[in-house]
């Protein structure tokens, strides 16, 4: 097991390169179920998440190869449709395998995902949408076991807006008899993405980026090639970082259309950023930062995936800040361990109230989800003395060795093994 020692104070200074983003990649690797062939992803970030769908893809049959970010996916003998408990307990966007197999191959055998360390996260919009499209879908022995014949084409409204259950209607409608529409369609990068590559494959959609895609079901897909978008949320991430350092950073490679209100927030913080092309700059080396709340929301709203982070930065900032989580009510996990290193924040309902604090102290706090160790990380760059950040390999789900990147802009951060757990 690994933990994270950070001594904090040190301004960040310098640029690095975002690497491509986790949630968009999760999307596209059980696309290439739907063709028989091989399939290349580019800009794929080196994390856990991405080699759990590769031993996943592996064990339905698909050869894959991964060397420098390239992503070589051969989808042409697919041996097995079942989605074991072992993958999907481990990451949830496994359950992204339901649409694509049910379409192409007329079953699907899916281990439920379960629960999450900040509450439930059903995958009922999942499940509604494969039997609008005709699929029988039983539960059992903890599996989801989804069969038919060939899908149809079908009107599918989601009541709540589900990146996933999108994805996954989309996987599953392209391959249908006839036209399906989804209305309250995800419109995140993501799926703008996951289209885009379904439509180099032959697929048609339209609406793209829309919250109502049509799509009209073909007979097969060919193989097809994509690069995949830069990771917004760690290039938000390492934007906080450096405003809550008072530092002065680039990011190369980067995409600020992803990151609007992000990039709004900061600046009403009294942050600079500056936009060229795919740099963004961030200069906030005179900054003396201003309470800014925030509510996450659906694309293009903040995003829930950087709730925790903002937080972070609001605990080092005078006065008081609310940040309300829209997306996830209960996904508070990183306020006991942002108190543990002096933060003043209390929960109300699905809100934190932040009151700045001069300093936080380091301490050792305890990663419990993704996002929730990023706020930690952030926390102890900014801490007096020494943080240790145990049990991140949470945070080497989706972060491709943060370390690494945050060290080149001059932190004091090291990994070391440690028997603490
Ligand atoms: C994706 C992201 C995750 C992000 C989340 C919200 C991936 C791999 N993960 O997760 O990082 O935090 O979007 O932006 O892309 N819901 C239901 N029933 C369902 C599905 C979802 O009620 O069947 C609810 C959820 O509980 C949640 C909301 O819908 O309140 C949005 O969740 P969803 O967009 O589905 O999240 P994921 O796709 O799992």
């Amino acid at each position: 097991m690994d933990k994270f020692i950070i001594n904090g104070g040190i301004p960040l200074k310098g640029s690095v390169k975002v690497s491509g983003a986790k949630n968009s990649a999760l999307a596209l690797m059980p696309a290439v179920l739907l063709n028989s062939g091989e399939n290349i992803i580019e800009n794929v970030p080196e994390v856990n998440d991405i080699f759990t769908m590769m031993k996943l893809l592996k064990q339905l049959g698909v050869e894959a190869e991964f060397n420098n970010h390239k992503l070589i996916l051969d989808s042409s003998n697919i041996t097995s449709q079942v989605a074991p408990y072992e993958h999907v307990k481990k990451m949830r966007a496994s359950v992204y395998v339901l649409g694509p197999l049910l379409a192409k191959y007329g079953s699907a055998k899916v281990s439920m995902p379960g629960g999450c360390a900040w509450g439930p996260r059903p995958i009922d919009l999942h499940l509604k949408a494969m039997e609008k499209m005709g699929a029988s879908i039983e539960l059992e022995g903890g599996y989801i076991i989804a069969k038919s014949k060939k899908l149809s084409g079908a009107r599918i409204n989601f009541d709540i807006s589900s990146v996933g259950a999108t994805g996954n209607a989309l996987m599953a409608a392209v391959l249908a008899k006839g036209e399906s529409i989804i209305t309250n369609a995800a419109a995140e990068p993501e799926i703008t993405q996951l289209a885009q590559f379904l439509i180099s494959m032959g697929a048609k959609i339209e609406g793209i980026g829309s919250n109502i895609l049509e799509i009209e079901g073909v007979d097969e897909l060919d193989n097809a090639s994509v690069i995949n978008i830069p990771d917004r949320i760690e290039a938000g991430t390492i934007m906080i970082a450096a405003a809550m350092t008072k530092g002065k950073i680039e990011l190369e490679n980067a995409n600020s259309k992803h990151l609007n209100l992000v990039i709004q927030k900061l600046e009403d913080s009294g942050a600079k950023v500056l936009l060229n092309n795919q740099i963004i700059s961030i200069d906030a080396s005179n900054l003396e930062p201003l309470n800014v709340d925030v509510t996450t929301a659906i694309y293009p709203g903040f995003p829930t995936d950087m709730q925790a982070q903002w937080t972070a930065y609001m605990s080092i900032v005078e006065g008081s800040s609310t940040i309300t989580d829209t997306i996830y009510l209960d996904r508070f996990k990183h306020i006991p361990e942002l108190i543990r290193l002096g933060a003043d924040i209390e929960i109300l309902r699905n809100s934190a109230i932040v009151k700045g604090v001069k300093t936080l102290k380091g301490a050792t706090v305890m990663s419990t989800d993704l996002r929730a160790s990023a706020s930690l990380v952030l926390a102890g760059l900014v801490a007096k003395g020494t943080t240790e950040v145990l049990r991140i390999y949470h945070i080497d789900r989706g972060y491709q060795r943060i370390e690494e990147k945050l060290k080149k802009l001059g932190a004091d951060i090291k990994r070391v093994k440690t028997e603490e757990f």
